[in-house]
């Protein structure tokens, strides 16, 4: 192996799983932003953390409401996943838009996206502000997932078929 020094574009560190991460107004409106800022940080207490530009509408509903769902979609919500991530639900009803539905959350008020394979229902701990972004971090208060897709309690990753992208492209995993 030839080590070199990549340059800024090649974005070595730049893989991430993408999610849907759904949050509400002060009214109960809901809305719906893809991210690939997503991590999981801490098993019990279970702790997971988005990071999301100040610009974004969902920056201030998460902020303002302390509370979000992470959804995690298959390749199959590929189109879905970039509307949701295109446009703004300042703007526009992104449930209706991307063809989506909403499903009641157990534990807090943002629904949870019924066609994706998992949900995780989160409130707000922590918020660290890093240059134009916030790092948001949510204890998990809930956990769902099809059913279908478990084997021995086991997310069987090759069926749910998660979306991971690097420089806007979109790749799943086929094989362990
Ligand atoms: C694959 C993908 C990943 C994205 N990841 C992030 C992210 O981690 N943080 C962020 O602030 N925006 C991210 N975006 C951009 C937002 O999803 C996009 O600007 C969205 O339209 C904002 O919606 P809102 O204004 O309704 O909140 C991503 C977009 C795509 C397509």
């Amino acid at each position: 192996m030839k080590l070199i020094l990549p340059n800024e574009r090649s974005q070595v560190d730049a893989v991430s799983p993408v999610v849907l991460v759904t949050c509400i107004d002060n009214k109960d409106n809901s809305n719906i932003i893809t991210l690939h800022m997503y991590m999981r940080l801490s098993p019990d207490p279970h702790l997971v953390c988005i990071n999301i530009l100040h610009q974004r509408y969902s920056h201030d509903l998460i902020s303002n409401s302390g509370e979000f769902v992470v959804n995690f979609p298959s390749i199959a919500l590929e189109e879905a996943m970039k509307i949701c991530g295109s446009i703004s639900g300042r703007d526009v009803d992104k449930f209706k838009e991307a063809k989506l539905t909403p499903i009641p959350a157990k534990r807090v008020k943002p629904p949870l996206i019924k066609e994706c394979y998992g949900h995780l229902e989160c409130r707000v701990t922590n918020k660290l502000q890093i240059n134009n972004r916030t790092l948001f971090v949510g204890e998990v208060l809930s956990t769902s997932v099809d059913g279908e897709l478990l084997i021995n309690d086991n997310l069987d990753l090759i069926k749910a078929k998660p979306i991971l992208q690097k420089n806007r492209n979109y790749y799943t995993i086929s094989e362990i």
